[in-house]
């Protein structure tokens, strides 16, 4: 195989998946390849694998079959397949001895993607899964161009050890990236063209370096200039503290939204699932959260059918919805995870009830979710401008509360405007503009 030229990052999961793509590609890109837009119109395809359930997975084994295919039917050599990402971490040498892939590169180790790359292209399938002491930030390079809207991850990891979650063990502890490295990359960020940045973490607000806590990160971003929104993802209740609750008061950049998720109602189910806080308590988290931000709309995540889970159980999540009334909200079916506690629980539930539990909870959420934007028809808000949309002068973006909104108006991508709200639908809204804001 000879080296290849240009290259295509695939990332499936998470947004921290997300950020990890576009950090391969800037290594690539600064290693000599070409990015091609299409995985069609690589040699070298990345494929930035989710192992978080099983569907996740089993695509990843469906994605290497049709890129070949679609070389056979084109008459074009097959490319180079290079698995990074969870799934990597999780069955690294089985994945090459499953799919013949040329690379296996695991979430902390994808700085080796060059090297790793050219030992593939000299004959043998290379495979990294280290979790090395030193961190790969370091060794990443310079941020490029970026839309207005980016991401940063400043932790990675999890040492809360939720019994149906492989994240512990395919990220690994948790790490927080320093405060310093974390400042600078905002600003580069800013420079390249970001606007508004959403910090990044499986457990993001664990971070913790040099006795500050993320509400201390926050602040210090508040004063890069130029950076207008202030985002983070994901958070486990029991890291919220007093001190990101008052951030939500006091810092007009940091968005009033908050991904928040709780994955069951039942203290029953909770307990089993190892989260180590109660029904009662998530619920007075999100009153306090609410007192110091009154419009913060909330986000969640819910796993139905953890093994066990009676109806009386599920009733208690739909019952949480009802008192939450969350503002958007994924919801999954449970997937047993090899290697983790809740995959040898016995117990399972039988499809049938898995789905229609998961309907009715959707139900549920949908009604709320539309409930939400309704609610916000009349008001006055900030839009930033993100892309074009599909008619002539319309353009896309995002209401504080993380709500989709078009509009037709002359603005640039990386504008602020300042949009009327009209109508709502349940996955966005349409505003109109009112005035526009110094760029
Ligand atoms: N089965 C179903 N959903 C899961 N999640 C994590 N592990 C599993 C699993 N084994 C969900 C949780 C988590 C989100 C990222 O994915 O809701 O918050
Ligand atoms: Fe997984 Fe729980 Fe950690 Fe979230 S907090 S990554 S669900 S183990």
């Amino acid at each position: 195989m000879t080296n290849p030229k240009r290259f295509h990052v695939k990332s499936f999961g998470c947004q921290m998946n997300v950020y990890d793509g576009e950090r391969m590609a800037e290594l690539m890109a600064a290693d000599g390849m070409v990015e091609a837009g299409n995985a069609d119109d690589a040699d070298l395809v990345v494929l930035n694998t989710c192992h978080i359930r099983e569907r996740a997975t089993e695509k990843v084994y469906s994605d290497i079959g049709r890129l070949r295919k679609s070389a056979r039917i084109a008459g074009r050599e097959a490319p180079m397949i290079a698995v990074a990402g969870c799934v990597a971490q999780a069955e690294g040498a089985e994945i090459v001895a499953r799919a013949k892939v040329d690379v296996v590169v695991g979430p902390q180790a994808y700085h080796n993607l060059p090297r790793l790359v050219a030992e593939a292209a000299a004959g043998t399938a290379a495979l990294d899964t280290d979790m090395p002491m030193l961190s790969k930030f370091n060794q990443l390079p310079a941020r490029r161009k970026v839309g207005p809207s980016a991401f940063l991850t400043v932790q990675e990891g999890c040492d809360k050890f939720c019994t149906y979650c492989v994240v512990p063990y395919t990220r690994g502890a948790e790490v927080s990236r320093p405060f310093t490295a974390i400042v600078d990359e905002a600003r580069a960020l800013v420079d390249a063209g970001a606007r508004e940045i959403t910090l990044l973490g499986q457990n993001v607000n664990a971070w913790a370096h040099d006795g500050l806590g993320l509400h201390d990160l926050i602040r210090a971003l508040d004063r890069v200039p130029g950076l207008l929104r202030i985002r983070y993802t994901t958070s486990h209740p029991n890291d919220m503290t007093q001190g990101l609750i008052d951030a939500h008061r006091d810092v007009e950049a940091l968005m009033p939204f908050l991904h928040l998720p709780v994955q069951a109602g039942s203290d029953r189910v909770l307990k089993a699932m190892n989260r180590s806080h109660t029904r009662d308590g998530y619920l007075r988290l999100i009153e306090r959260i609410r007192a110091a931000r009154p419009d913060i709309a909330l986000s969640g995540d819910f796993i139905v059918g953890f093994p066990g889970e009676s109806e009386a159980e599920f009733a208690e999540t739909l019952s949480l919805v009802g008192e939450v009334a969350y503002a958007q909200a994924y919801s999954f079916k449970y997937s047993p995870r090899p290697g983790t506690p809740a995959a040898a629980m016995g117990d399972p539930l039988s499809a049938a009830v898995m789905d229609e539990r998961l309907q009715r909870l959707q139900a549920a959420l949908n009604r709320d979710q539309l409930a939400f934007n309704r609610a916000s028809v009349g008001r006055t808000c900030a839009m930033l401008v993100e892309r074009r949309g599909k008619l002539p002068g319309q353009m896309l973006g995002k209401s504080p509360w993380l709500q989709s909104v078009h509009l037709l108006t002359d603005a640039a991508i990386g504008d602020v405007v300042e949009v009327a709200l009209t109508d709502a639908g349940p996955n966005s809204l349409t505003g109109v503009e009112r005035v526009r804001a110094a760029a």
